[in-house]
């Protein structure tokens, strides 16, 4: 989608000689996968970080220099999308299910650049239903605790089986309709036993880019 890719694509324009890169997860992170394995056989040279399997397997099928994640010290640049954006910057994401891994590449990054479509863009988070990872233990009760948060929550279902994340872990996605004090849900959530993490993303992004239909770009 155009949108998506100009908004990558932009990201892109920031990494440099000798950075190590985090590499997001999803549709969008997708594109600035593909445009930083263009960038490496142009010359570029970088170590990246993946956030998922699928985002490390883009990686090496372009070539691009992969490190684990405890061989970097921190990263430089991390890119990666979202599934709602609100106007101080706090996301939701894990609709790809690579929230955790996401997170803790994000938090050992000297910078965060989410890229986003048009349609990411909301003024109160929590329309898109938050993702929560959690452990298979007991899931069912975790899955009543969260409900009692307020949200209507949901064992992500694929093929007719629990969607499973790279860490052996389930995702329960709560519908809270509107979220009004994202960083208090944040800590609250992660309090319950069994809980992993959630999508929650508290002012952790240093730079939001925007991609529009028309292929214009926003950066905020
Ligand atoms: C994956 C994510 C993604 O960044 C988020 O779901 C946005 O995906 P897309 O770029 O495909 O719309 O958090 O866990």
């Amino acid at each position: 989608m155009e949108s998506k890719r100009v908004a990558a694509e932009k990201a892109v324009e920031y990494i440099r000689d000798g950075m190590v890169v985090g590499l997001g997860t999803g549709s969008t992170a997708y594109w600035a996968i593909q445009k930083l394995g263009k960038k490496i056989k142009g010359g570029l040279s970088i170590k990246a970080v993946a956030t998922s399997i699928n985002s490390e397997n883009l990686a090496k099928e372009l070539g691009i220099p992969l490190i684990s994640i405890s061989e970097a010290e921190e990263m430089d640049i991390t890119i990666d999308g979202a599934d709602e954006v609100d106007n101080e910057w706090n996301l939701i994401k894990g609709g790809g299910g690579a929230l955790l891994r996401e997170k803790i590449v994000a938090s050992f990054s000297k910078e965060l650049i989410i890229v986003v479509d048009e349609s990411k863009k909301v003024s109160r988070l929590g329309k898109y239903p938050l993702p929560v990872e959690i452990v298979k233990f007991g899931h069912e009760l975790t899955q009543k605790k969260l409900g009692k948060l307020g949200c209507i929550p949901k064992l992500r279902v694929v093929d007719n089986n629990p969607f499973i994340t790279d860490n052996g872990n389930y995702i329960i996605d709560c519908d809270f309709g509107s979220i009004d004090q994202p960083k208090d849900l944040h800590s609250v959530i992660n309090m319950i036993p069994g809980v992993v993490d959630n999508g929650l993303f508290i002012k952790i992004a240093t730079k939001v880019i925007v991609g529009y239909r028309d292929g214009s770009i926003l950066e905020l």
